[in-house]
């Protein structure tokens, strides 16, 4: 067996979400195999220090300011990742938020809010990226969507519906665009910590752990092996497919 099928050299990535928790350890993930990978989210500074983090490394990195529920701002992110690397080989979308909110109580608001970043801006970057991918006739697509997408948790209804959302898109794309070449699939992480979860409650965090048959919260650090994977050879013969990296949590303790 080839021993570099993990190899990403000479490849190029957007990482939506890159500049903080999930989205930036897959980006350094991905430099570490020899991508060139463009930090994408709105706060500039955050996605500069990750992609001068990865120059250090010796490959290109590039650090754009998105708002990806935007469709001019994922348009603008598209053409300058093309001015600069020339391609796109690798679209990660992990750029989103949670809310915890008992349904009868929940604004329309806080709904859309949930449901434009976790579902509707992953369809618009997916879409975006997609067509140059199409043309390029090559192509992977990792969306972050979470165990949320196939269990269910008190107060997470737009967050449930949103991620379960976001696993029937990346089936939907992985069968309209296997003609093309192009695989997508997503990764369902489970209790992760970053800022997200740094906003649980202090009472709430000993009893979530007790719900993970690996009686921990996993890090960032433990999504980029599956991210891995997807982006490169490795899975060349998987699309369509939800790994889920959850310590245990889907299947019960
Ligand atoms: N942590 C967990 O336990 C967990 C579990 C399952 C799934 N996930 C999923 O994993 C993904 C990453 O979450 P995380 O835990 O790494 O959260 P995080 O540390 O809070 O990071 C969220 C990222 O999304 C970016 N972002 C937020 N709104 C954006 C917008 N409108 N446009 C562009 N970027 C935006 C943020 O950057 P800026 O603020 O700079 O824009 C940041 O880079 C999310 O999709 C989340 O649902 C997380």
């Amino acid at each position: 067996m080839n021993n570099n099928l993990f190899q990403l050299e000479g490849q190029t990535a957007i990482v939506t979400g890159g500049s903080r928790g999930i989205g930036k350890a897959i980006s350094l993930g991905l430099a570490t195999m020899g991508a060139d990978v463009a930090i994408c989210s709105r706060d500039i500074t955050k996605c500069k220090d990750v992609a001068d983090e990865i120059e250090r490394m010796r490959r290109k990195s590039l650090a754009i300011s998105v708002d990806v529920t935007k469709p001019s701002d994922v348009a603008a992110m598209v053409e300058k990742v093309k001015n600069s690397f020339g391609k796109i080989d690798i679209l990660v979308n992990s750029a989103g938020i949670g809310l915890v909110t008992r349904t009868d109580k929940l604004a329309e608001a806080d709904w859309d809010k949930v449901v434009n970043l976790d579902l509707k801006a992953t369809f618009l970057c997916c879409q975006a990226v997609g067509r140059e991918m199409i043309a390029a006739q090559k192509g992977s697509i990792i969306n972050i969507s979470s165990m949320m997408g196939q269990r269910v948790a008190y107060g997470h209804a737009a967050y449930c519906a949103a991620k379960g959302g976001v696993d029937q898109l990346t089936r939907v794309l992985a069968v309209e665009w296997s003609r093309y070449n192009i695989r997508v699939n997503s990764i369902a992480p489970g209790w992760i910590v970053t800022d997200m979860t740094d906003e649980l409650p202090a009472d709430v965090r000993p009893k979530l752990i007790a719900s993970v048959p690996l009686k921990r919260f996993g890090k960032p650090e433990e999504i980029v092996g599956a991210a891995l994977y997807y982006a490169s050879e490795m899975s060349s013969y998987t699309t369509g497919s939800v790994l889920v990296v959850d310590g245990g949590t889907t299947i019960g303790v």
